[in-house]
C-alpha cells in the first residue's frame, strides 16, 4: 500500500513522487510505501489550513466541534483491532500494548469532546482599581489559528491525538507531520476524522521526514508548534520557531525511588512493566531505580526473577511482552551504551543481548552518573538499580539530571512521600506508582530540558488558545 499526504481532503499520491519504505521492525517486511510531501505540498497544506481556519473553524460552534470529536471516539471504538494491528506492524509494539494505546486514544477524544464545550473565561472586577468604576472586563479564550503537530513513533496514535484533539476542541486547524516510521496509523486517523464529519482542510497531513517538519516550524502562517520527540530536535524547534508558541515534550531519564517501607512485591511487578514496556521506548520509562540499601538485595533478586519471566519475540503474538526496537540502528546504539557502561565498571545482571532489532530486557548495577545509561535518555529496555542510604542523598541523585519529566516514589510514609515529591525537580511525581504511568487527563510535561508546556487534554487546550481581554466602558447615565 502507498500512502500520501492529505491536503484539503485530497490525497497526493502520484506515481512520480519520491518514496520511502516503511518496514516492520520485527521481521523487516515492507508494510507500506510513503509518497513524500514536497515543499510545495507544505505551502499548500499551510495555506489551506490558514484559509480553513478563517472560513470554517472561526464560525464552527463549540457543540459542533464537540460532536465531531465524540463521533471520532465512537468510530475508533469500532476499529480498535484495525488500529492496533497497524501499530504492531509499523512500530513493532506488542499487540497488548497497542490495544492499550487505542483505548487511551478513545478517552483522549472523549475528554476533548467534553472540554470543547467548557472553554470558559472570567469577568474581572474592574472597580478594584481606582478609576476603574463603570467598566466591565471580560477575559475570553480564542483559538490560535494553524497548529503544526509533529509526532513520534512510540505512541503513534495517542500522542498524535494529544495534539490534534485539543486543537480541534479549541477551534484551531492543524498541519500534522507524523513520524515517517509510523505513517499508516496517522493516515487512518485522518480518514477517521473525515468519516466523523471534520470539514476538509481542518486536519491536513504531510508525509515525510524532518525535511518537511523544518519549514513547517518556520512558516509564518503557523501559529503554534507542538512536538514530541528528542531533545536535539526540540532544541532546534525552540531556536527556529521565533514568536510562535511551542509545546515541547522531550526526553527523560525517569527516577523511581523505593524507600525501606515500600511494598516490594507490587513495585517489582510494576517496575518490570515500567522499564520494559514497548522496549523502554517511552519518555517516562523507569530508567533509574533507587532502592534503599536495607531492601536492595531482596529487591534486585526479585526484579531479576520477574524480568526472566518476560516473553520476548513477535509483537503480533498475544503473549509477547518484549518486541523489537524501532530499527536496528537504535538497537545497536542502545547496546553500545551498555558496552560503554560495562567498560566503565557497570555490571549486567540480566539481558544485554541484541538480536537484530530486539534488545533483551537489561538490568544494570554498579553504575554511576557519568555513564550514558544514567545521564542520558536510554529509550531502550535498559534499567539501572542503584542503592541509597538517606532521603537527601536520593533526592540529590534524582535531581542530578538535565531532565525532569516524571518520577515515582514508593513509601507508606505520607509525610516522607510528600516531602520528597515536593523536592523532586519534575513536571510530575507519582506516589506508590511508577514514573511510567500516565493518565490522559492529568497535566503532562517536563521541567528543565524535558520540555516546555503541558499536555493532558485540558492543559493542551489552554496552550492552544490565547487569552483575549475585552473591556467595556459603561455610561452610568444610561
Ligand atoms: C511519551 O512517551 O512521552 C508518552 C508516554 C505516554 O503517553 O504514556
Amino acid at each position: 500500500m502507498r500512502y500520501g499526504s492529505i491536503i484539503n481532503g485530497q490525497e497526493r499520491n502520484e506515481k512520480q513522487r519520491e518514496t520511502l519504505e516503511v518496514r516492520n521492525p520485527f521481521n523487516q517486511e515492507k508494510v507500506a510505501e510513503l509518497a513524500l510531501a514536497t515543499q510545495s505540498d507544505l505551502e499548500d497544506a499551510v495555506n489551506n489550513s490558514f484559509d480553513t481556519f478563517h472560513s470554517t473553524m472561526k464560525v464552527m460552534h463549540a457543540h459542533q466541534r464537540s460532536d465531531i470529536l465524540r463521533k471520532a471516539a465512537d468510530l475508533l471504538e469500532g476499529k480498535v483491532e484495525e488500529f492496533a494491528q497497524t501499530i504492531v506492524k509499523e512500530a513493532g509494539k506488542p499487540i497488548k500494548y497497542s490495544r492499550d494505546e487505542i483505548k487511551r486514544s478513545i478517552q483522549v477524544l472523549r475528554f476533548s469532546s467534553e472540554l470543547a464545550k467548557n472553554i470558559t473565561g472570567e469577568v474581572i472586577p474592574m472597580d478594584a482599581a481606582i478609576g476603574g468604576e463603570n467598566r466591565m472586563g471580560l477575559v475570553t479564550r480564542k483559538p490560535l489559528g494553524v497548529v503544526g503537530a509533529i509526532t513520534p513513533f512510540n505512541f503513534p496514535l495517542n500522542l498524535s491525538l494529544h495534539k490534534i484533539a485539543p486543537a480541534i476542541a479549541a477551534g484551531n486547524t492543524i498541519v500534522f507531520k507524523p513520524a515517517e516510521n509510523t505513517p499508516i496509523s496517522a493516515y487512518l486517523l485522518v480518514k477517521l476524522f473525515q468519516e466523523a464529519g471534520l470539514p476538509k482542510g481542518v486536519l491536513n497531513l504531510l508525509m515525510g521526514t524532518g525535511k518537511v517538519g523544518e519549514p513547517l516550524v518556520t512558516h509564518k502562517k503557523v501559529h503554534k508548534i507542538t512536538f514530541t520527540g528528542s531533545l536535539p530536535v526540540g532544541r532546534k524547534i525552540r531556536e527556529s520557531a521565533g514568536f510562535k508558541k511551542v509545546t515541547l515534550e522531550l526526553g527523560s531519564n525517569s527516577p523511581n525511588i523505593l524507600f525501606e517501607d515500600a511494598d516490594i512485591e507490587s513495585a517489582v511487578k510494576d517496575l518490570v512493566k515500567g522499564a520494559f514496556a514497548f522496549s523502554g521506548q517511552v519518555c517516562i520509562s523507569a530508567q533509574r531505580v533507587y532502592v534503599h540499601k536495607s531492601i536492595y538485595d531482596s529487591f534486585l533478586e526479585k526484579y531479576i526473577k520477574e524480568t526472566e519471566s518476560l516473553t520476548i519475540g513477535n509483537p503480533e503474538k498475544e503473549e509477547t511482552d518484549i518486541g523489537p526496537m524501532i530499527n536496528e540502528d537504535e538497537a545497536m546504539r542502545a547496546k553500545q551504551w551498555i558496552d560503554d557502561a560495562v567498560e566503565k565498571g557497570a555490571k549486567i545482571e540480566i539481558g544485554g543481548e541484541r538480536n537484530g532489532t530486539v534488545l533483551s530486557p537489561t538490568i544494570m548495577t554498579n553504575v554511576d552518573h557519568n555513564m550514558k545509561i544514567i545521564a542520558e535518555e536510554v529509550f531502550a529496555p535498559i534499567v539501572s538499580v542503584i542503592p541509597f542510604e538517606t532521603e537527601d542523598e536520593v533526592v540529590n541523585y534524582s535531581n542530578d539530571s538535565i531532565y525532569g519529566l516524571q518520577a515515582g516514589v514508593f513509601t507508606k510514609d505520607i509525610d516522607r512521600a510528600m516531602r520528597v515529591a515536593n523536592q523532586l525537580e519534575m513536571g510530575g511525581v507519582w506516589i506508590n506508582e511508577i514514573s511510567t504511568y500516565r493518565q490522559d487527563n492529568h497535566p503532562y510535561g517536563g521541567v528543565k530540558q524535558s520540555g516546555i508546556g503541558k499536555e493532558g487534554v485540558k492543559y493542551a487546550i489552554e496552550d492552544m488558545t490565547e487569552i483575549k481581554f475585552i473591556g467595556v466602558k459603561l455610561n452610568p447615565n444610561h
